[in-house]
C-alpha cells in the first residue's frame, strides 16, 4: 500500500482530537489523550517540537510560557528541563469551573505523568497500547529551525521503533504527518513513502485554488474558515484526488458544514461533543 491509498471517501467523517481532548483536559498532556480515547475519537493530533538535546515533545507554542509554569523556547531547553515543569495546572485556574470533573479523573498529585511534558515517544507508546485502533496525526512545528531534516528523521526513527512506518496488509495507515511547511511534507514523503501527509492551509492561496497540493502532500488540511469562505474548495480537492481534513471544528454548525461538503475528517478540541452531534 502507498500513502496515496488515503483517497477521498464516501466514508463516515473521522473525528480527530486536537491536542487530545483539549477542551476538557490540559492540551498535549497524557490526560488529554486518555480522555480522547475515552471520548471515542478516531484519531489524535499532536504538535511536535525538538528540544535542544534532540527529543520530540508535544508542545504547540514556540515557548512553554502559556502551557506550563516555566519560561523559554522549547528549542533552547533540554528534555530534563521540560520534565521538571508542570503542564497541567494552568488549566486548573483557567478552566476548573468549565471542567470540574477533570480533577476527579486526572489528579496530578496521584499521577504526575498526567501533567508532565509528553514526548512523542510516550504518545506513540500510549496509542499502540490503547486497546483499540487510534490514528495519530503528527504536526511538525517550524521544522526548518533544524537543518537537514532532523525533525523528520526523528519521526521516522520513532515510527520505525513502534512498527508504524508500514501499515499491516489491508489496513489503512495509522499515522500521518501534517505541516504548514510543504518542504517538511516533501521530506516525509521521500523518507517514509507509506506515511500520508497533510498540507495545512489557513487561507486559500491562488496557486492552490484548483485543489492541487504541493509535491509530497497527499491530503488537504484547510482551516474551517477557509472552507466556510470557499466551500467549492472541498469538491476541487476531491476531484484532484485528495481527501480533506478540516481544523478546528468545534461548533455544531461547523460540523454540519463539513458533513454536507463530505470532508473525510474533522479535527476538534471537543471530540465527545462532535461524536454526539454526529449521532454515533
Ligand atoms: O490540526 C491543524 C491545526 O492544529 C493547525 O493549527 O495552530 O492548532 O497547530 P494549530
Ligand atoms: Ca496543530
Amino acid at each position: 500500500r502507498s500513502a496515496r491509498d488515503v483517497r477521498p471517501g464516501p466514508v463516515p467523517v473521522s473525528v480527530v482530537a486536537h491536542r487530545g481532548s483539549s477542551r476538557d483536559a490540559p492540551e498535549h498532556t497524557l490526560s488529554a489523550y486518555r480522555r480522547a480515547v475515552e471520548d471515542g475519537a478516531d484519531a489524535v493530533e499532536c504538535d511536535v517540537r525538538m528540544t535542544a538535546d534532540g527529543h520530540l515533545v508535544c508542545v504547540h507554542d514556540r515557548r512553554v510560557n502559556r502551557t506550563s509554569n516555566g519560561r523559554g523556547a522549547v528549542s533552547a531547553l533540554e528534555l530534563a528541563d521540560l520534565a521538571a515543569l508542570d503542564f497541567g495546572s494552568w488549566r486548573k485556574w483557567k478552566h476548573r469551573a468549565e471542567s470540574p470533573e477533570w480533577y476527579g479523573t486526572a489528579d496530578p498529585e496521584r499521577d504526575p505523568e498526567l501533567t508532565s511534558v509528553l514526548t512523542l515517544e510516550r504518545l506513540l507508546e500510549f496509542v499502540v497500547d490503547a486497546g483499540r485502533r487510534v490514528e495519530v496525526a503528527i504536526e511538525t512545528k517550524r521544522p526548518s529551525r533544524w537543518a537537514g531534516g532532523q525533525v523528520e528523521r526523528r519521526i521516522q526513527s520513532l515510527l520505525g521503533r513502534f512498527g508504524l512506518l508500514v501499515p499491516p496488509p489491508d489496513a489503512p495507515p495509522q499515522v500521518r504527518v501534517m505541516s504548514f511547511s510543504a518542504r517538511s511534507l516533501d521530506r516525509v514523503h521521500l523518507m517514509m513513502p507509506q506515511v500520508p501527509t497533510v498540507y495545512l492551509m489557513q487561507f486559500l492561496s491562488p496557486r492552490l485554488r484548483d485543489g492541487r497540493l504541493p509535491a509530497g502532500a497527499h491530503i488537504a488540511g484547510p482551516s474551517i474558515r477557509l472552507v466556510r469562505n470557499n466551500p467549492e474548495y472541498v469538491a476541487r480537492a476531491h476531484a484532484a484526488g485528495h481527501a480533506v481534513h478540516v481544523w478546528t471544528v468545534d461548533s455544531a454548525s461547523d460540523v454540519d458544514v463539513c458533513v454536507r461538503l463530505g470532508v473525510e475528517a474533522v479535527i476538534t478540541n471537543r471530540p465527545r461533543h462532535v461524536i454526539a452531534h454526529l449521532g454515533r
